[in-house]
């Protein structure tokens, strides 16, 4: 049973790292401590946070602590993780959980059978636009969905250890099922490096939803001229934009549509095969709370109630599931299922990829 005072230890204080610190900093009774191999990082979070307890390492740190947030680069959240669940802390990992399935079913085996909470860091989930998205398809008002298109692009924070794919497309693909209720059963995939040899910068999935009959677009970019975060939901009756860089409209409904018409004269000039319907477009109001602070704040919670968290370990197999067919898809060049066996993650060899190598331009 944890203290009063809740002590989480956010393992990796990065970009992301830091967010968690500071969010978690501001909760009500949580104390945290920092954990980062790289003295010069935690040097920073001590000038930040002075109250904060530090350590270059979850092993020394781990029997004092209630909680763990990992918030290193993907390829090491499978051992860290490991030793906070051994320890029997409720534990928090960010997106991808892990950058394989094998490591990503270790991490929900080894939670399922010491009852330790593992909780995943898709935050969208605990986006409130999103959150009323989900509303609106739900209800729907939409009629049947027929396909979504995601854009997440930018001039990205090219990644060491991962492709564009696992860095961005958590986040769609975790909106996406999350919209539909559904994990996609098949992906294709066209992927890109344009940048140095490594890993892929600009990709394009197709994701199939089988119950829901519906498709989503994917697009996901480290290498695009202005911040894109998109996500458009064509459904028969009414169509939806949610922009997340949008200040105070995040979510437009359009009350327009396309239905197939006959065409009584073939022979006129301005015969069409369809009619289309216009009305209003409105924009509900959303709240702005920070989705990471959401998001912290219920994995607190859920450490101190010892309630399963929203977005469990387990929903972050499935999303590693299609990451991880997303490189098979690009080996085979064609559709493939989503649930074919594990596949440790590699980038596959440039000739059996349509890769254009060009210049680096970004050092
Ligand atoms: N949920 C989101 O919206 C979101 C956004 C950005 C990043 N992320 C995720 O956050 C994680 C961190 O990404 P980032 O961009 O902050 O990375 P980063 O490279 O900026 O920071 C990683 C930090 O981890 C430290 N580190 C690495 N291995 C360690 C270990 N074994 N023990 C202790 N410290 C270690 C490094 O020294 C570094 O300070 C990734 O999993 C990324 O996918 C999530």
């Amino acid at each position: 049973m944890p203290a009063a005072r809740t002590n989480v230890a956010v393992v990796g204080y990065g970009y992301w790292g830091s967010k968690h610190v500071r969010v978690l900093s501001s909760l009500a009774d949580v104390s945290v401590t920092v954990v980062d191999g790289n003295e010069d990082r935690l040097a920073e979070a001590a000038h930040h946070y002075p109250a904060a307890r530090l350590a270059g390492s979850l092993d020394a740190v781990v029997e004092d602590v209630d909680a763990v947030v990992v918030a290193t680069p993907p390829a090491a959240h499978t051992l860290v993780a490991l030793v906070a669940l051994e320890a029997g802390k409720p534990t928090l990992v960010e997106k991808p959980l892990a950058t394989s399935v094998a490591e990503a079913e270790l991490l929900v085996e080894t939670a399922e059978s010491r009852g330790v909470p593992l909780m995943v860091g898709h935050t969208f989930e605990y986006n409130a636009a999103v959150r009323t998205l989900r509303d609106i398809v739900r209800s729907g008002s939409l009629g049947r969905v027929l396909y979504i298109d995601t854009a997440r692009l930018s001039l990205g924070r090219y990644q060491r250890d991962v492709n564009v794919i696992w860095d961005l497309a958590p986040h769609d693909i975790s909106i996406v099922s999350y919209l539909l209720d559904e994990m996609p059963s098949s992906t294709s995939v066209w992927a890109q490096c344009n940048i140095g040899d490594r890993h892929a910068d600009v990709a394009y999935l197709r994701l199939q939803f089988p119950r829901s009959d519906a498709h989503a677009f994917v697009h996901v970019s480290w290498l695009n001229p202005d911040k894109v975060r998109r996500v458009t939901v064509v459904g028969e009756r009414k169509m939806v934009v949610y922009d997340d860089m949008s200040d105070n409209e995040r979510i437009r409904i359009y009350d327009i549509g396309v239905d197939p018409a006959e065409v009584d004269d073939p022979s006129s000039a301005h015969a069409m095969p369809v009619t289309y319907r216009s009305g209003d477009i409105t924009s509900p109001f959303i709240p702005f709370d920070e989705p990471l602070r959401v998001q912290d704040q219920h994995f607190v919670d859920c450490v101190r109630s010892g309630a399963t968290p929203a977005t469990t370990g387990r929903r972050g197999l499935d999303i590693v599931r299609v990451l991880s067919a997303t490189d098979r898809a690009r080996l085979d060049g064609g559709v493939v299922p989503v649930d074919d066996g594990p596949v440790a993650i590699t980038e596959p060899a440039p000739a059996t990829v349509i890769v254009e190598q060009r210049s680096p331009v970004l050092s």
